[in-house]
């Protein structure tokens, strides 16, 4: 049968990181399953290299849209090859076998009545001279009011909405408030599968039910017809027929699984429609996040195209890191590359394929959990196993073999053998990860409960028998492991003698022989937190505070001593007297560095220091009237380290903090609590300290 399997396309637009490694690890161990087991079956992946982010932020970086992607092709390919994700092809939907394949699917629709033209009103940008999509447009929720809101939902209230709804809409490229354009676009009559879809849905043995019910929600609550085409300026494929009108990059995108195949097959002589109609079969491991798309969208273009339709679909979750979403200012936002300085590539995939089930949960990356798994399971259970009834057979027997099988234990293994191919078929790794230990506690037990060790002084044959058979153990776990740490299998098998072939689980003595051990696993020394360098700004811990009450101080002109609640009383020293009179701050609420080294200032103790904007003439406290004491100060998504260390006064200052439009920003982020933004007014440019 021809059969090709697809992980979700990463867009070339940024490096490929730990989550994205869940799916094209999840992938890699099922199609190398398969190829274990003799399916033949190609794993087939691209670069989704289209769309209005990869043409505007080539043009901020002053290179072309073609120079952007030709660049992350490359790296995601090593990364990819890092940690043995092995796609029988790579390749770019900005490919002339994607714009024959979207054309004819294009055409094909429109000739059949599924596709008409519309008129719709835009959001324009003047200035930028270019409409502006979704995530380029912000401005005030018109739902609940919330400021800063992308143009297509809301991050506080989660409501949808349209770009021109958003009441204040600003252009978050140049600032510039948009205008309200016409343009024709394009449409796809997704609202004419409706019964197909459910039907398709409904009737598929190969579809999670947890997303079957998603899918069956989304179509009951009635489907709308798609836009499926984007105005230039935009990077993508021309329609036909248009001269600045584009496909929509989620037009081409999954059809670029198809021209991957297609590339493939044209290297290696074959019509790729076989895989496509008739006998053909392809499916897609995808996240939750792109459901719509694959699972509505695209069997929909398919029906309506006449091509065969998605024969299974895994929908994977979010990877978390110690239980929170991925973040750049906690550092744990890791890319392919920054991991592979941290932790060995196949660790990686022994504890992602060991959190794997078959639901869409999310799954966590932990790292007391990571360095528990690898060290005592992974480590000590399976390759010190293998490692100590090699180095014995070394030791005793110059690494030869007797023939000897404990039929009682044989059925052990042949069961868990079984399980575990059942787990894997299923797509079930983390079950197929314990069936796989269970054969390596097997292993243990019967090496531990035999003490040949005693037996090699007293009865040698005996001895020889018992690791005989622990080698055709470890031989087995080397196969049955492969899918998921290849590199580590394929050594253990060369020093086992045995190869890599899912028949050999049942012929474990097909050589009488072994080779010389290797260590190559050695247990995680310390837990491999990560070591990237957080944002600077998370060293600060900045709360609100109110004064409530201010004194001068007894021994300097210019200076008060003030007690303030910050969630605790603290005391603080401040220069504030010749800028602002008593009364006025007393009730104010004040923003204080709180995690500043307390100091003695001329006799009394500041507990840290209340922030205010200076511009050389004035000094005005930075305010947040509306926020309660102890809220803590972020800086949009940079957020304060857990529990910050102390830091001087010397560390502070190389953190720059200054005002713009009366607010308090660092490096172009407004320094902002949950209720508001932080604000002073005083003139541009006021440093802050
Ligand atoms: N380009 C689209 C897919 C087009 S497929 C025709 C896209 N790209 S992506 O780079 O954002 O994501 C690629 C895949 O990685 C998606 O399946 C997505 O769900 C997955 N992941 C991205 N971040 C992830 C996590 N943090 N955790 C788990 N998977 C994640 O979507
Ligand atoms: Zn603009």
């Amino acid at each position: 049968m021809k059969k090709f399997i697809t992980s979700a396309l990463p867009y070339a637009n940024g490096p490929i990181h730990i989550g994205h490694l869940v799916e094209y690890i999840q992938a890699d161990i099922c199609v190398r399953f398969l190829k274990l087991i003799g399916e033949e079956v190609l794993f087939i992946c691209a670069d989704d290299a289209h769309g209005a982010p990869i043409e505007i932020n080539a043009a901020k970086q002053g290179i072309t849209p073609e120079q952007l992607i030709s660049k992350y092709l490359k790296e995601h390919q090593d990364d990819f090859a890092a940690f043995h994700i092995a796609f029988d092809n790579y390749y770019t939907t900005n490919s002339q076998e994607n714009k024959e394949f979207a054309d004819l699917i294009f055409e094909t629709l429109r000739k059949k009545g599924f596709i008409y033209e519309k008129e719709v009103e835009l959001t324009y940008c003047p200035t930028d001279k270019r409409f502006l999509p979704d995530r380029y447009v912000k401005g005030t929720c018109p739902k609940c009011g919330a400021q800063d809101q992308y143009g297509d939902v809301c991050e506080k209230c989660n409501s949808a909405y349209k770009t021109i709804d958003l009441i204040n809409p600003y252009c978050a490229i140049c600032k510039t408030t948009p205008v309200r354009k016409n343009s024709k676009h394009y449409f796809f009559k997704v609202s004419a599968f409706s019964d197909k879809l459910r039907l398709f849905i409904t009737n598929h043995k190969q579809i999670q039910e947890e997303v079957k019910n998603h899918i069956i929600s989304w179509i009951e609550q009635g489907l709308e017809d798609w836009d499926i085409s984007r105005d230039g300026p935009y990077f993508g494929f021309l329609i036909p027929g248009e001269t600045d009108k584009y496909y929509y990059v989620w037009l081409d995108a999954p059809i670029g699984y198809f021209a991957s195949l297609a590339n493939y097959a044209k290297k290696n002589n074959f019509d790729p429609m076989d895989y496509l109609k008739g006998e053909g079969s392809f499916g897609h491991f995808i996240g939750k996040d792109i459901m719509y798309f694959h699972l509505l969208f695209w069997p929909a273009m398919l029906m309506g195209s006449e091509f065969n339709l998605p024969s299974f679909y895994q929908v994977h979750g979010f990877l978390t890191v110690n239980g929170e979403k991925m973040s750049k200012s906690r550092g744990t936002f890791l890319t392919a590359k920054e991991f592979l300085q941290i932790s060995d590539p196949e660790f990686l995939r022994f504890y992602f394929a060991s959190n794997l089930g078959s639901n869409v949960s999310d799954i966590d990356l932990n790292w007391q959990d990571y360095y528990d798994k690898i060290n005592s399971e992974l480590v000590s259970k399976l390759a010190n196993f293998c490692y100590r009834a090699q180095s014995f057979c070394e030791e005793h027997f110059e690494g030869k073999l007797e023939r000897h099988i404990d039929e009682n234990v044989e059925k052990e293994i042949q069961r868990e053998v079984e399980n575990t191919e059942k787990a894997y078929s299923e797509r079930n790794l983390r079950q197929a990860v314990t069936h796989i230990l269970e054969i390596a506690s097997i292993g243990n037990r019967y090496f531990q409960e035999n003490e040949p060790w005693k037996l090699i002084k007293t009865d040698k044959k005996k001895a020889h028998e018992i690791i005989s058979y622990s080698i055709s153990i470890a031989r087995r776990l080397a196969i049955i492991l492969w899918p998921v740490t290849p590199k580590y299998s394929e050594s253990l098998a060369k020093q086992l003698n045995t190869q890599i072939l899912w028949s050999s689980l049942k012929k474990p003595f097909e050589k009488l022989s072994t080779n010389k051990p290797e260590i190559v696993f050695r247990k995680l020394e310390e837990i491999p937190a990560p070591k990237i360098a957080a944002d600077p700004f998370s060293t600060l811990q900045i709360k609100v505070g109110k004064v409530l009450s201010v004194e001068d101080h007894p021994n300097a002109d210019k200076l008060y001593v003030l007690k303030l609640d910050t969630g605790e009383e603290r005391q603080l020293v401040a220069g504030l007297k010749p800028y602002i009179p008593k009364s006025e701050l007393l009730g104010l609420h004040v923003c204080v560095l709180t995690n500043l080294k307390p100091a003695i200032l001329r006799g009394k103790e500041s507990q840290g220091m209340i922030l205010a904007a200076d511009d050389g003439k004035n000094v005005v406290p930075l305010s947040a009237p509306h926020s309660q004491p102890g809220d803590k100060v972020f800086a949009e998504d940079l957020i304060p380290e857990p529990e910050p260390r102390e830091i001087t006064f010397d560390d502070f200052k190389k953190i720059p903090l200054i005002i713009k439009n009366n607010h308090a920003t660092y490096n172009g982020k407004i320094l902002q609590t949950q209720m508001e933004k932080i604000g002073a007014t005083i003139s541009d440019g006021a440093k802050i300290r």
